[in-house]
């Protein structure tokens, strides 16, 4: 633990400023801060003063910071005495820190003390020739390679007394130095080279079993599906029972003999429903039928439920011109895209585009309206759709890669 204090007055310089290049940076980082929170700029002018000052802080370098931000010298003085990055005695050209805490401590920290004991003498002292001084500071961050110490602004680790010494002895001779560890290890990997992790079967997802997982998501997916599917139906019925009851209230029981509850019901989030719409391909699984819901909500409706509530006709397609889109004659790679991802493309849609020459999203994403249009206007029995639910843009999305979370998921285009 080294003691904070003062360097004695007779090595204190009586005044200290800026040079102009120095208050100029000074000038920028107090600039960085909001007008009253000049004083967040201390530890940068500390820093720049100690560099200016032959690398250690006299008091008047301290007082000159804190009258450029308008400090209370004391807070000053705090902040210069808490640090060790502050060197508050002179320093010689090699400023050794040498790390006293605990890991350093027990891997060999108090006999790298005793070096510099003997090497340089008592701490916070210079050496005769300038070139050396050292300071027990507290942990450096580089436990994993302890004991090390910090010489200037480098890092020397996997000390020991005898590699230490010599360090010591090539810093004052001016002979070259390797910073970082001073063993047979890259960085901070164990010493002799890493002896964990080796096992190839821990990257090959083996052991975490690759692939039980994926099933276990579909599964969870599957199940989510069966139960928003589930939740849909129960509402739909709900609803469609309070308007057969209403239907009742109004024209009798004879009409509502005729408007039957309906077996299966519509998402939560309607769609306009499409004529002549089969519903018996959507009902052999929930997945099956939330498609089919999501292609035409009306499907599992309209025809068990023909009177209930007149379904919304779909608005006609604006007239626009057609435009006859590229097409394909087979798809790309041998395998089309999902199309019925498509907010409004069931197994029926999907089937027809294929035969029409579209299995790609980025093939409708590229159409024009009127390429649009020219689709649209083939849809048979489906006219309407394409324009309606927006498909360019829908397409365009799924194009960039987005999926929904399910078929029962958000309308590519919200
Ligand atoms: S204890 Fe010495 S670097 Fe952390």
């Amino acid at each position: 633990m080294s003691v904070r204090r003062l360097a004695p007055d007779h090595v204190q310089p009586t005044s200290f400023a800026f040079n102009a290049a120095n208050e100029n940076w000074a000038d920028q980082q107090i600039a960085k801060y909001p007008e009253g929170r000049q004083a967040s700029a201390v530890i940068p002018l500390l820093w720049k003063a100690q560099e200016q000052h032959d690398g250690w802080l006299p008091r008047a370098a301290i007082e000159a910071v804190a009258r450029k931000l308008g400090m209370a010298p004391m807070r000053v003085l705090e902040v210069a005495t808490f640090y060790t990055m502050f060197a508050l005695q002179p320093v010689g050209e090699h400023f050794i820190q040498l790390c006293g805490t605990t890991p350093c401590a027990l891997r060999g920290a108090e006999a790298l003390k005793k070096v510099c004991e003997d090497v340089i003498g008592p701490q916070s002292t210079v050496t005769a020739d300038g070139k050396l001084s050292w300071l027990e500071v507290e942990c450096l961050g580089a436990c994993c390679n302890a004991p090390m110490a910090q010489i200037n602004f480098d890092y020397y680790e996997d000390l020991t007394p005898d590699n230490f010494r010599k360090l010591l002895g090539d810093l004052r001779e001016g002979r070259p130095t390797k910073p970082g560890p001073q063993v047979d290890r890259s960085c901070s990997e164990p010493l002799g080279g890493g002896d964990t992790l080796k096992d190839p079967a821990l990257f090959d997802g083996s052991v975490i079993g690759a692939g039980d997982w994926q099933k276990r998501i579909t599964r969870q997916r599957e199940d989510a599906i069966k139960i928003a599917s589930e939740k849909a139906a129960a509402e739909a019925m709900a609803k469609a029972e309070a308007e057969a009851a209403a239907t009742m209230a109004k024209t009798g029981p004879t009409d509502v003999k005729t408007a039957p509850a309906p077996e299966a019901a519509a998402p939560a989030r309607p769609k306009p429903s499409e004529p002549n719409q089969p519903a018996s391909a959507a009902q052999d699984t929930p997945s099956a039928t939330s498609k089919a819901i999501k292609d035409n909500p009306a499907e599992g409706t309209a025809e068990k439920a023909p009177a209930a509530k007149a379904a919304p006709v779909a608005e006609p397609a604006p007239a626009v011109a057609e435009s006859k889109p590229q097409l394909l004659t087979a798809a790309r790679g041998g395998k089309g895209d999902d199309l019925e991802l498509i907010w409004g493309v069931g197994p029926r849609l999907g089937k027809m585009l294929n035969e029409m020459g579209v299995w790609h999203f980025d093939q409708v994403a590229a159409w024009t309206p009127a390429e649009l249009a020219w689709v649209d206007a083939r849809l048979t029995g489906f006219k309407g759709r394409a324009v309606r639910d927006d498909w360019i843009s829908q397409a365009k999305k799924l194009a960039t890669g987005w999926r929904p979370e399910s078929k029962l998921g958000d309308k590519p285009a919200n």
